[in-house]
């Protein structure tokens, strides 16, 4: 009896291990691309007929973009990438769009570049990285936009795309950053923060924002997938809500223009790459010439000191012919009777004891003198003047606000 149980015993442990020899056997040697390109063999030999198929790639295959120092796998599934006739394919098959690679060839860009992942692995879960927490590089995908409700899937690839395009104002195929940028001009991001180099001290210097990681940023007060993304989506909806005290302003943004700016700062990262991949072809992140000659136009006139003083990157005083491109701060045209009615308090008492913003401006970024306190308080006084001299003159043209 003993002798047959042990028998029975030695054919189930032997049954045993030959499955898991059988199961090891086959993850090394049948890993799931050896499936994915059997099944573009087999496509091509019903598209393209039994000669191209004959052509198709076999084994381990990798693009090395030696200067970018990347080596990208993701030709060892995404086999059809620069075949002809296979625009319809389905994935992950598919030939790559066209034009985008007439500019960056895969030989010298490999894939991780623009689309994040993990290029140097051979199954779909590590390559693209998606549902693995703490990667560095997810997908900037389908399942990934999806997550964050952006209308264009592919939309995060351009945070991408702007670490080379940094510079440049607009770029043709990157929407999303090329409205952030035209944002961060009208909304005169730089009255508060120093980017490339300009701007001022109020906010955090945004130049490398990008490279904060991810342990940096409060998530308690967050609803939803706590992600670097998710929070700036959230500050900039309403600055308040993640940073009680912050004096940024609440702009408004929509959920788009949230997006725009929310992928525009997570692209500010550290590029360490060789120069041939800057294309250097509009390095604008500079001051327009009309930018240039509207500021000397108002460094000359009578509003000239709200100009030194940089007042006008926030305030416009209309009357001395001063216009701030973003408006941050009210007209100071009418200052003079307008912090009496807001504040409760003159204009003298509220530029020698100032409150929110203003206090933080005068404390951090412009320091007055008492006497430059003085020469405000008597150019406002004349800018008031003007003001009441216009309205008395034209009563219908004063502006609504
Ligand atoms: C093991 C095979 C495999 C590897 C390796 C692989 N992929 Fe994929 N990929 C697929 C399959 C299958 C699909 C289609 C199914 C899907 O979308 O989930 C796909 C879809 C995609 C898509 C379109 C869907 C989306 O999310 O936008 C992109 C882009 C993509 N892959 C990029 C890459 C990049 C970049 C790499 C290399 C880092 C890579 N893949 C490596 C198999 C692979
Ligand atoms: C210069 C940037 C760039 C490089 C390099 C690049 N791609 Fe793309 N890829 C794009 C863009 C842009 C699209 C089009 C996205 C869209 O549909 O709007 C795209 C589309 C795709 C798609 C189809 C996604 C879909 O939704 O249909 C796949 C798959 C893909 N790329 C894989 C790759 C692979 C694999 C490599 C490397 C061999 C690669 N790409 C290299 C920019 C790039
Ligand atoms: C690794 C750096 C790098 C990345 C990433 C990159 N580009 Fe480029 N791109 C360049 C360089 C360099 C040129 C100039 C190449 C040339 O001379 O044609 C260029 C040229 C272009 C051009 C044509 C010239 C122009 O400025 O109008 C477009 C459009 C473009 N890129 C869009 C994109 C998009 C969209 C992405 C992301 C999907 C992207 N690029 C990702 C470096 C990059
Ligand atoms: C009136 C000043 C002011 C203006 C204007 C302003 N900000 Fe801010 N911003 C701040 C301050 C102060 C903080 C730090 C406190 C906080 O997080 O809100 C900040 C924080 C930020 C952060 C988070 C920085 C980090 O370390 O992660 C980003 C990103 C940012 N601002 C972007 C912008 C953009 C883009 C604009 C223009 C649309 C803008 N800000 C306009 C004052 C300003
Ligand atoms: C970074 C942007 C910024 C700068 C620079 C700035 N201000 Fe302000 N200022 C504001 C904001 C925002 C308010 C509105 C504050 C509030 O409502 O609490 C304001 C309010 C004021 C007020 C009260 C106006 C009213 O009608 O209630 C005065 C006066 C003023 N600022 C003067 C100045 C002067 C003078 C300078 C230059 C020395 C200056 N500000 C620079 C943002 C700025």
């Amino acid at each position: 009896m003993a002798a047959n149980r042990d028998t029975l015993w030695i054919y189930v442990v032997g049954a045993l291990l030959l499955l898991v020899t059988v199961a090891v056997y086959t993850q090394y040697f049948q890993p799931e691309w050896k499936d994915y390109q059997a099944g573009f063999h087999d496509l091509i030999e019903e598209k393209l007929g039994t000669q191209k198929a004959a052509q198709a790639p076999a084994g381990l295959q990798q693009v090395w973009a030696r200067q970018l120092d990347r080596v990208d796998r993701c030709t060892t599934c995404h086999t059809g990438t620069d075949w002809a006739g296979l625009d319809s394919a389905p994935e992950p098959y598919r030939a790559h769009p066209r034009e985008i690679l007439a500019h960056h060839p895969i030989a010298e860009y490999g894939c991780t570049s623009c689309h994040g992942g993990q290029g140097y692995a051979t199954d779909m879960v590590r390559a693209h990285a998606t549902t693995l927490e703490h990667w560095d590089e997810p997908l900037l995908g389908k399942e990934l936009g999806q997550a964050y409700l952006i209308g264009n899937r592919e939309a995060l690839m351009e945070i991408n795309c702007n670490l080379c395009h940094r510079f440049d104002r607009t770029t043709a195929g990157m929407d999303y950053i090329n409205r952030g940028k035209e944002l961060v001009a009208a909304k005169g991001c730089r009255a508060c923060h120093t980017i490339n180099g300009r701007g001022g001290v109020i906010g955090p210097d945004l130049t490398y924002v990008g490279d904060k990681s991810p342990e940096q940023y409060d998530y308690s007060r967050m609803s939803g997938v706590p992600s670097v993304f998710g929070w700036h989506l959230a500050h900039f909806k309403d600055p308040k809500s993640m940073s009680q005290t912050t004096v940024m302003p609440n702009f408004g943004f929509d959920s788009r223009d949230a997006q725009s700016l929310a992928m525009l700062v997570m692209s500010w990262r550290h590029a360490n790459l060789p120069v041939r991949y800057l294309p250097g072809a509009q390095l604008a992140d500079r001051p327009t010439p009309e930018e240039l000659a509207k500021e000397h136009e108002m460094m000359t006139g009578p509003g000239a000191f709200f100009v030194q003083k940089t007042c006008f990157i926030c305030h416009s005083v209309s009357t001395l012919g001063i216009e701030s491109a973003a408006n941050i701060g009210p007209d100071l045209a009418d200052a003079v009777a307008d912090v009496p009615r807001r504040f409760g308090i003159p204009l003298e008492s509220f530029l020698a004891n100032p409150t929110g913003t203003m206090s933080v401006v005068l404390s951090t970024q412009i320091r007055l003198t008492p006497e430059e306190k003085q020469t405000v308080i008597e150019k406002l006084k004349i800018a008031y003047q003007k003001k009441q001299e216009q309205q008395t003159k034209s009563p219908q043209a004063v502006p609504k606000t």
